[in-house]
């Protein structure tokens, strides 16, 4: 019952986040996405995965899956990305070389807990996912019992409830939107095509990069790696990834991150972008004064957090979250450096980040309505050109 609803959601609507595709894509060698393996750097590569059939299941496509074995397969690893960032533990935490093998005592431990969550959520919360590996392991594998006792200088809890709160006169989500808006300026309806160029940094790496967007949900991302080009498309339809080494297309909650990354109007037209607006708060993003508006997103893809600027009213910060088997992998998006393209202002510093990945995108030129060539968006049907040595 409870894995039935899960399915619906993953299969679903629910689906578009991660920039870990972006990122996967940006960082280090170009390698298409790993669908079984996080793979130590530095080894020799393995070949690529066999790819996912429609409608596979973890348990068809993974050896020794049980309780997540009626998941789609490829929604096996998100929910593990997840698993890791909710523990604070890599992956070696629980699996051995083969990730099959069970000689990992966290790894049964951990399939214990899994069936406890979805026993807790179904009993509790008619299957909903309230209770998740973070509610009680917060980042660490050790579970805090006992609440915290404030460090010297720090008052305790109870004495920082009875402060009084400063009253506030919050904005609507409505003036937010408005005030968005009119910061960016341009007439948005008549923007087509978006052309952006520049630099991602991720780690180590930094190395030239494309952005090339076509209304209403077209793109084309290049990252020019030292040992080729990585590429990241969507056609509408099909999410894919091509590298010096294969083409693949990219399915699943993985799919929903780049989905999201190709709305064009997404940033643009906040009042088309997104059908309902449930709450305002007043909040901080490093030291700035921002407004918080949970926003529920337009394409069925769930709740995105917005954070305006208090000043400026300009986007400061986006967070998305892509659901998994067990609790949603968030993605936040941070936009700075706010210039003219063309009669709208677009942020040139977007920062990329999830619990375990960043990356920057320092653009050097943003068009709009540059002409652009639709035979791009397609899926290729082989894999892109290595570096020439
Ligand atoms: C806290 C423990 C834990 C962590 C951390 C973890 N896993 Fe898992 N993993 C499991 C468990 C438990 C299963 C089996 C789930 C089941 O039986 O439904 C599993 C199954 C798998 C499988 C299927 C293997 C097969 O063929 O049967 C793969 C692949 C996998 N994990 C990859 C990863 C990757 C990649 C990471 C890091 C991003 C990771 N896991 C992190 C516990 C973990
Ligand atoms: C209701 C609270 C709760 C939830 C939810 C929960 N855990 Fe735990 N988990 C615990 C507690 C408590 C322990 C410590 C048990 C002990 O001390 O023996 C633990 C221990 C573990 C350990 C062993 C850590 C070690 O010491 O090596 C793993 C692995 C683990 N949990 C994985 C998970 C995973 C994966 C999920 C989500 C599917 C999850 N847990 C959800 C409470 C929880």
């Amino acid at each position: 019952m409870r894995m039935r609803q899960r399915n619906a959601c993953l299969t679903g609507l629910c689906a578009i986040l991660v920039v870990l595709l972006a990122l996967v894509i940006s960082a280090a060698p170009p390698s298409v996405q790993a669908q079984g393996q996080g793979q130590a750097q530095g080894a020799a590569p393995p070949p690529p995965p066999a790819p996912f059939l429609p409608g596979q299941t973890a348990g068809q496509y993974y050896k020794n899956v049980t309780v997540l074995k009626d998941i789609p397969a490829a929604d096996l690893i998100p929910a593990m990305q997840y698993i890791r960032s909710a523990l604070g533990a890599d992956c070696e935490y629980c699996h051995a070389t083969d990730r099959s093998s069970d000689e990992k005592e966290a790894k049964k431990t951990a399939r214990m807990m899994m069936s406890m969550v979805l026993k807790i959520n179904a009993d509790n919360f008619k299957g909903g996912n309230n209770v998740e590996c973070f509610s009680c392991h917060q980042g660490s594998t050790n579970v805090a019992t006992a609440p915290p006792v404030p460090e010297l200088g720090m008052k305790p809890a109870v004495l920082l409830m009875a402060e009084p709160k400063p009253a506030e006169g919050l904005p609507t989500a409505d003036q937010l939107v408005s005030k968005y808006m009119q910061a960016i300026g341009g007439n948005i309806s008549s923007l087509t095509t978006r052309t952006a160029k520049g630099t991602v940094e991720a780690g180590q790496n930094k190395n030239p990069y494309e952005q090339t967007f076509k209304a209403p949900n077209k793109s084309y991302i290049v990252t020019h790696g030292q040992q080729g080009d990585a590429v990241q498309g969507f056609d509408g339809t099909t999410v894919w990834q091509q590298n010096p080494r294969a083409v693949q297309e990219v399915v699943g909650v993985a799919a929903l991150n780049p989905k999201r990354l190709a709305d064009f109007y997404r940033t643009l037209d906040l009042k088309k972008s997104y059908s309902a607006f449930r709450r305002v708060t007043k909040d901080k993003v490093g030291d700035k004064d921002v407004y918080m508006a949970l926003a529920q997103a337009a394409d069925g893809s769930g709740n995105e957090r917005l954070y305006f600027d208090a000043n400026s009213g300009l986007l400061v910060r986006v967070v998305q979250r892509t659901p998994t088997a067990f609790g949603p992998n968030p993605t936040q998006y941070d936009f700075s450096d706010y210039r003219d393209a063309g009669g709208v202002k677009v942020p040139f510093e977007v920062r990329v980040a999830g619990p375990n990945n960043i990356a920057f995108w320092h653009f050097t030129d943003i068009k709009f309505n540059a002409p652009v060539n639709d035979s791009i968006f397609a899926k290729p049907s082989s894999p892109s050109k290595a570096a020439a040595n």
